[in-house]
């Protein structure tokens, strides 16, 4: 019957989502993961969540939040932090990162190798391992007979799903499809695609080691880097997560070490004075102490 029929504002906006339940949302996303919703993204939000709520069958928001409140509501923040940002990566995104790895950086990092000092690497935020297979390829492309140096990569993200994915190490074969040949041959070891699908060659694989890792939290690592990679994961945080995220990527690199981050992303806070700016979105940590850095010499080239 005519009244029966849910009006047109219901159909599309079948949960209500009140500031409340958005400022609840917000709060939790930027206590355990550092996100920063800005107002202006609550329709967005309520978009993507509301898929979750249809899959858990619940009535409302408050329902959703007290889900995410609780205890055992570990598997559903996850869902959360994948609801409201990207898994998004793709090989050799943002190329001039990995030219700059193997022309610039490998023959001193294999100096040092040589010299008896381990080289470590980290991708901070791999998502499905793409960038961190990247790395491994710019590492070979370097030096064929990386196995005899004591180079190895970290790679860890917070989502155990995308970490599931990048240990795997089988993509869809159209990952590849316009990759430079030198690239893919390197990816896969000249191994042919089967099935549509490709397996990254072990020879690479055994370069990483992939784990979970949340930025905000602590980290258990012990020893420093040579080179990090962040990229377009600090984009979703806070001002004051960032900076104090670019502060402690300098805390864990070496003297000298070098930080790449995303294309729309930028250094801020102290940590500024500790890099100095040697590429696009390239960085150097200086040799402390840190003395600031003139404005003028900071920035990208981009
Ligand atoms: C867009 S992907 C970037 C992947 C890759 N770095 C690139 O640039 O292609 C963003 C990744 O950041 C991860 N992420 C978001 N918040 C995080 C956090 N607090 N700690 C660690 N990783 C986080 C997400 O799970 C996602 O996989």
């Amino acid at each position: 019957m005519a009244y029966n029929q849910p009006s047109l504002a219901e159909t599309s906006n079948e949960f209500t989502f009140s500031d409340h339940d958005f400022q609840m949302i917000s709060e939790l996303a930027n206590a355990r993961y550092g996100l920063f919703l800005q107002p202006s993204k609550k329709a967005l939000v309520h978009s993507r969540l509301a898929k979750r709520l249809r899959i858990l069958k619940l009535a409302s928001f408050e329902d959703y939040c007290n889900l995410l409140n609780k205890t055992e509501g570990d598997a559903e923040r996850m869902h959360l932090l994948s609801a409201l940002t990207t898994n998004v990566t793709h090989f050799f995104r943002e190329m001039h990162h990995f030219d700059f790895l193997k022309d610039v950086l490998m023959p001193q990092l294999i100096e040092k190798s040589q010299a008896g000092h381990p080289v470590r690497l980290w991708s901070s935020a791999c998502s499905t391992g793409q960038e961190a297979y990247s790395i491994a390829a710019a590492l070979v492309a370097a030096a064929p007979k990386l196995s005899q140096y004591d180079i190895k990569i970290l790679a860890t993200d917070i989502d155990p799903q995308v970490v599931q994915t990048a240990k795997r190490a089988i993509y869809p074969d159209e990952q590849i499809a316009t990759i430079p040949p030198f690239w893919r041959d390197l990816l896969t070891g000249s191994r042919r695609p089967q099935s549509g699908e490709f397996r990254i060659d072990p020879a690479l694989q055994k370069l990483i080691s992939f784990g979970e890792l949340n930025l905000i939290a602590d980290w258990p690592m012990k020893g420093r880097f040579d080179v990090i990679f962040c990229r377009n994961a600090a984009i979703y945080f806070d001002k004051g997560t960032q900076a104090r995220l670019w502060g402690r990527f300098a805390d864990v690199m070496l003297d000298g070490g070098h930080l790449m981050i995303g294309h729309s992303e930028r250094l801020s806070g102290p940590a500024q004075s500790a890099f100095k700016s040697v590429g696009i979105t390239t960085y150097q940590k200086l040799t402390g102490p840190f003395a600031p850095v003139n404005v003028s010499d900071k920035g990208d080239r981009n």
